[in-house]
């Protein structure tokens, strides 16, 4: 292996620390950030996302409100739940975790959460927001922690070919606005490919920074890296490991990858932490502008 590791989990302590530093100043001023964290159905990884997240909130002193809704949860009671909160002033920050079960509608759950409110900047607002560069507001959680794991490791985007692999809403598309744009720690040319480009290995292997989200456990092997390249690797896939019992496992082939690539995160202990750590700062960031609208 030549490649240098990038870890995620010290990238994300120092965003944490500042974030923590925030929290304190608005308890000063008598001002507990609040989180609703809303996850219907038992679906096992987003349990354990939740769990993660609400544990994070306990650490930094936000205080999380957990709402479980059964899995058989109708639209209607989801967007009750939603206004609600939405009217609630000791809230400021409002998720739904996604994937919902499959009687809902994921857009009209992203329509009806208060822009201010929405924290995963989701919201057609929001992330119009990020496609005119516009960075005063929330970060989309994911692609604001590649952008911040990069300046940790020292990768300055500008001028490089970033190569995304994968365009869905959450990572793909808004990591594309937000490289893009002729801000600092950005100003890369930018090339998606996604399940409809042929040849995908044609383009990965001209990236200096390869960014794969497309949820296919390994399928960014080595010999589709240029060598010394940067890769990120978005990907959490459970997959069969030995004794029976599931490993996780990236987008990227490590073992292979690391031989080529000229730094990479691992998985665990890359992204994941980055988009927690985002969370608590769009979090943060919410109840500072409640504050400030007040
Ligand atoms: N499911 C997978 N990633 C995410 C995310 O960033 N936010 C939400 N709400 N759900 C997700």
């Amino acid at each position: 292996m030549s490649a240098t590791v990038i870890d995620g989990k010290a990238a994300a302590a120092a965003v944490i620390s500042r974030v923590r530093e925030r929290v304190e100043s608005l308890k000063a001023r008598g001002v507990v950030p609040g989180l609703a964290v809303i996850l219907a159905g038992e679906d096992p990884a987003s349990q354990v996302y939740v769990r993660n997240k609400i544990r994070k909130c306990a650490e930094l002193g936000i205080d999380s409100r957990r709402i479980d809704l059964p899995g058989d949860v109708t639209m209607e009671e989801m967007l009750s739940v939603i206004r609600k909160l939405n009217e609630d002033p000791a809230v400021h920050g409002i998720l739904v975790q996604f994937p919902p079960p499959p009687q809902l509608s994921q857009e009209k759950i992203i329509d009806a959460i208060s822009p201010s409110k929405d924290v995963d900047c989701f919201s057609s607002c929001n992330v119009g927001r990020i496609l005119e560069g516009r960075t005063d507001g929330f970060l989309p959680c994911t692609p604001a922690g590649v952008l911040e794991l990069l300046k940790f490791a020292g990768i300055d985007p500008a001028g490089k070919h970033a190569v995304i692999v994968g365009r869905s809403n959450i990572v793909g598309k808004p990591l594309a606005a937000l490289l893009m744009q002729k801000n600092k720690g950005a100003n890369a040319t930018v090339t998606v490919v996604h399940s409809g480009t042929p040849d995908i290995a044609r383009y990965t292997r001209d990236a200096d920074i390869l960014i794969a989200a497309v949820g296919r456990p390994r399928f960014i092997t080595g010999g589709m890296i240029k060598p010394g390249a940067a890769v990120i690797d978005v990907g959490i896939n459970r997959v069969p490991g030995e004794n029976g019992k599931s490993v996780l496992a990236g987008d990227v082939d490590f073992g292979s990858a690391a031989d080529v690539a000229g730094a990479i995160t691992p998985v665990p202990g890359g992204v994941g932490p980055m988009t927690i750590a985002m969370l608590m700062n769009n979090a943060v960031l919410a109840a500072e502008q409640a504050v400030k609208n007040a």
